[in-house]
């Protein structure tokens, strides 16, 4: 079963998919690719929105994409989740649980661009090891690595864009990730139609069966399937 991890298609809900005919053609996208489980994330940043309006944003898309997937039963399935920028303290936050991927106890967290201090790398640690979520790190191929690995030896695992197997440069550290077992899903990202799943199954064929099947099986256990 292909599982991608990270896609923007619920309408509105972010600065992704601008509407439900755009979450049809990502999800039509998806299909070609033979992608047969979407997780549908859209951001929430903690330091300039409050959770319930956040919340009711996204609870309005979701009814929009489900209608939607009712009423195409060919279309991917779909789950319904969050990918939330972390800063420090959030572990403190009422009603973190709820942005988890439905159904699920696991929370796509994106590690900021700015400069990570202790703080927030203990933040990360209490919602792990304190609240007993399970974060999958967002798009780890775009950071640091040194950063990054830091974060896998608190055996944290990490979600990679699939597109950035496709050039040469960096590849192999992304292969040697993988291969070290440090990666539990791969995702598209897609926020609108292009580039789309464009080079997927290239990626599919860098990463090559055996870890893909490993890699699926994870991010299977980690969404209950
Ligand atoms: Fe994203």
């Amino acid at each position: 079963m292909i599982i991608d991890f990270h896609a923007h298609i619920q309408p509105g809900a972010d600065h992704g998919c601008k509407n439900l005919d755009m979450s049809h053609n990502q999800l039509l996208l998806a299909s070609q690719s033979e992608v047969e489980v979407v997780v549908s994330v859209s951001h929430f940043y903690p330091l300039k929105e409050e959770l319930e309006s956040y919340l009711q944003r996204q609870t309005k898309a979701k009814a929009e994409l489900l209608s939607l997937c009712e009423s195409n039963p060919k279309l991917p399935k779909v789950m319904i989740g969050t990918e939330v920028t972390l800063c420090s303290g959030l572990d403190k936050m009422d009603g973190l649980e709820r942005l988890c991927i439905e159904g699920t106890n696991c929370i796509l967290i994106e590690m900021p661009f700015t400069k990570w201090d202790n703080k927030l790398i203990e933040t990360l640690d209490s919602i792990k090891y304190e609240l007993d979520l399970n974060p999958i790190l967002a798009h780890v191929d775009r950071y640091d690595p040194k950063e990054i690995e830091a974060l896998f030896s608190l055996d944290i695992p990490g979600q990679i864009n699939f597109y950035s197997l496709l050039p040469l440069f960096g590849r192999k550290r992304l292969l040697n990730w993988i291969n070290g077992g440090h990666i539990s899903a791969i995702g598209s990202d897609i926020h609108d139609l292009e580039p789309g799943y464009k080079g997927f199954d290239k990626a599919l064929k860098i990463i090559g069966k055996e870890n893909i099947s490993a890699i699926m099986e994870k991010s299977g256990r980690l969404l209950n399937l």
